[in-house]
């Protein structure tokens, strides 16, 4: 699947009156790094939900707008065949873990046996994703018995093994440690190298100024931003829709106050670096 559109999308969870996604037009194109920003509460997980799938279909509601996968409006096609192309990781890993299967390795398995691959396929392929994902060490734990990291990265590892064209992952991160952070960053980096869309939602802004190339900014149910990780991330208004700019952001905001501006605003340390070494050679 190449194109996902959404054109002026309202949606608004049953029993409640308030769209939760308000008026939303965005495209997201293949290969592109999306980051999705914004406050808690402000509709990020029901962007996901709605990439997915999985509203209106599984959480009900009233959408209206258009919701185009590749052109063709989500109520024409069979959503079960949306989850070959879309891959969604959740923000909660314990909803993820299947309960059925005994070992992390099985659990891992599940989505390529319900595709019916072959079971020496299946074997190469989780054994890979694994190694890539350092827990090789739990094939045989029971997945019930993890902790909320390993389960994240289970999580993770029972997604990316199916390969899917279009990564949607509702911050991975949010119960790793530093290290694991990074490791699944890395990952999703070269999941975007094989020209992969990926569309996450993360609040390590440091993470998503180092990575991303387009950056949505949800507040209150409306995308009120959308433009280059840079353009978004080094704008002092951010801070406006309840997201603190990155730190090196911060930095050079403080050293402009101070009476030493940078030539520009840099949303990474290793950019703050250059600037400043450039200032300090004038
Ligand atoms: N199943 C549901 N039924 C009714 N309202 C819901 C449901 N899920 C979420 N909401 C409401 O929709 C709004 C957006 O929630 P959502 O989970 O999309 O926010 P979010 O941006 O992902 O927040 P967070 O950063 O906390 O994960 C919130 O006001 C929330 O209370
Ligand atoms: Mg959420």
């Amino acid at each position: 699947m190449d194109t996902i559109e959404l054109k002026h999308v309202r949606y608004a969870y049953p029993l409640t009156q308030k769209p939760v996604l308000d008026d939303i037009s965005v495209t997201f194109e293949k290969g592109t790094f999306y980051g999705v920003i914004g406050e808690n509460g402000s509709g990020k997980t029901t962007l996901c939900n709605l990439l997915r799938g999985l509203i209106p279909n599984f959480y009900k509601g009233e959408l209206s707008g258009d919701v185009l996968f590749d052109g063709v409006h989500l109520q024409d096609l069979d959503v079960d065949q949306l989850s070959v192309s879309i891959g969604y990781v959740f923000q909660n890993p314990f909803t993820q873990i299947s309960g059925v299967k005994k070992t992390v390795f099985e659990e891992v398995a599940l989505g390529l046996e319900n595709l019916g691959v072959s079971p020496q396929e299946i074997i190469e392929r989780v054994i890979r994703v694994l190694e890539l994902l350092e827990i090789t060490h739990l094939a045989q734990k029971n997945p019930t018995e993890l902790s909320g990291g390993q389960r994240q990265r289970v999580a993770f590892a029972s997604i990316i093994v199916m390969d899917p064209d279009i990564l949607v992952i509702d911050e991975p991160t949010s119960q790793l440690d530093p290290a694991g952070s990074m490791k699944v960053f890395s990952i999703i980096d070269q999941l975007k190298k094989q020209n992969k869309t990926i569309i996450l939602v993360e609040h390590k802004m440091n993470m998503i100024a180092a990575y991303c190339d387009i950056v949505l900014v949800m507040r209150d149910g409306k995308i009120v931003k959308n433009g280059t990780a840079q353009a978004v991330l080094s704008d002092a208004a951010l801070a406006e829709a309840g997201v603190q700019p990155p730190e090196a952001a911060l930095l050079a905001y403080d050293l402009k106050a101070a009476g030493i501006p940078l030539e520009d605003i840099p949303i990474t340390a290793g950019e703050c670096c250059r600037l400043i070494r450039k200032r300090w050679e004038r």
